[in-house]
């Protein structure tokens, strides 16, 4: 087990910028797999959670091959949407919760048998969520709890599109759907509770095809075939969201951090944040393969406790637990509701963020759709442990920037999930 140490900082400083999206590249992968002729990803993630993915499409006959630097362009010869082959083996999809989810989405239409697993973590993880309404789309798919958790057994059928009200606001979920809907007979139209992460609907529109979004309605009309292109994958927020706090709660720092993706579905840290009393300037808006992307100039400030709604949730979904720390550093109190969402990521985050944070001296009470988070209070570094969860590891690494003392985050080779290199840009901006 790897850990990461890590001191109070007397202040964060630099120009960085962090590894691509892993939403956007996951989708890269998939939709490139699909298409016909070649896709080049530029700035793609190679992360642990894409790199599972892309190994699942290799054992189904797509090359993909990987630039030969680190930064080096991702290169897959798409088979078409039929084009794929039987896998001789299992596929699996490590930790990540969207590489299985979306697969399963693929696979449902193919014409073949596949069997999707992961790690113990995302064996534990919700997934009638996807299975039924495939289900309803005429696929047929087994799994342990009738279908409700992994390893799932998927054989392929013809599938017809369906009319579905998503019951959670889930970008795994609606882009299963429409993943299947490429395949299927007919329109698939969707209605989300709130908005999720619209990232397969934008790179659908970049590749030509037919996607029409009204409020909260998407619907799709499938095509005969894509082809490839170039896709260009900015920084991702979710791991930006990490030194925007730091930046935020450590006294004297300034950072800027470039070409980081801004999409509204994913920026909900940026509102938070503000009204919490952050200064967080976005430079440079531009627009890349239909993504929003900007440089972030961030300085430290005080900030107050606030009150977040559960329509902020979605778009703050993966950033609670730096959002905790965050509202641990801030006066007075921070109230989470409608985030139970939050149970069912790579761990129980309300649980797990809440343990740790009270080992450095947070003042917090778990709540079953939140949190409590009284803030202020001085911290002390403490031996924490991330749970095997990413984002939990990287949060009590920024936590114990501000904490008296050592604070040692256990489990720390988790963060190579999302964020390769987490410690040394960590490192290098904390001087
Ligand atoms: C993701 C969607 C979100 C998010 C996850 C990535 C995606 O999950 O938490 O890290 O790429 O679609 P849900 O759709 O389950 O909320």
């Amino acid at each position: 087990m790897k850990s990461i140490a890590v001191r109070k900082s007397r202040g964060i400083h630099g120009t960085i910028t962090v590894p691509g999206d892993k939403s956007i590249t996951h989708r890269a992968i998939i939709l490139g797999s699909l298409a016909r002729g070649t896709t080049v990803v530029k700035g793609y993630l190679p992360s642990d959670d894409c790199l599972h993915t892309a190994s699942a499409f290799r054992s189904m006959g797509v090359s993909i091959q990987e630039g030969r630097t680190a930064s080096g362009p991702l290169r897959i010869e798409g088979k078409g949407l039929r084009g794929l082959s039987e896998p001789s083996g299992v596929l699996d999809l490590g930790n990540s919760g969207t590489g299985l989810r979306l697969l399963a989405g693929v696979l449902a239409g193919q014409d073949f048998f596949s069997v999707l697993t992961g790690d113990e973590s995302l064996r534990r993880r919700p997934m009638r969520r996807v299975v039924d309404p495939l289900r309803r789309m005429g696929a047929e798919i087994d799994g342990r709890e009738g279908g409700n958790m992994a390893p799932l057994a998927v054989r392929g059928r013809r599938l017809q599109g369906i009319a579905y009200a998503l019951p959670v606001a889930s970008a795994q979920v609606k882009s299963a759907l429409l993943l299947a809907g490429l395949l299927a007979e007919g329109r698939t139209v969707l209605a989300e509770p709130l908005p999720s992460r619209d990232h397969t609907e934008r790179m659908f529109r970049g590749l030509g095809i037919s996607v029409e979004v009204e409020g909260l309605e998407i619907s799709l009309k499938p095509p005969s075939e894509f082809s490839g292109r170039e896709i260009e994958v900015p920084g991702d927020f979710s791991s930006a969201a990490f030194f925007i706090v730091a930046a935020t709660i450590v006294k004297d720092s300034e950072l800027m951090i470039r070409h980081v993706g801004v999409n509204p579905t994913r920026t909900g840290l940026l509102e938070l944040l503000s009204e919490m009393g952050a200064e967080i300037r976005l430079e440079n808006l531009r627009e890349v393969n239909h993504e929003p992307v900007a440089d972030l100039a961030v300085r430290s400030r005080p900030l107050k406790g606030i009150s977040i709604r559960p329509e902020s949730v979605p778009k703050t979904i993966d950033e609670f637990p730096i959002l905790c720390v965050a509202a641990a550093v801030a006066e007075g109190e921070t109230v989470v509701q409608g985030a139970e969402e939050l149970r069912v990521k790579e761990s129980d985050r309300i649980r797990t963020i809440a343990r740790e944070l009270s080992k450095l001296g947070v003042d917090l009470k778990e709540r079953p759709d939140g949190l409590v988070i009284r803030g202020g209070r001085k911290l002390s570094g403490a031996r924490c442990r991330s749970e095997d969860d990413h984002r939990i590891a990287m949060a009590l690494a920024i936590a114990g920037l501000v904490a008296e003392g050592e604070t040692v985050v256990e489990g720390a080779e988790w963060i190579e999930t999302s964020f390769p290199g987490f410690p040394s840009l960590l490192k290098s901006v904390t001087g």
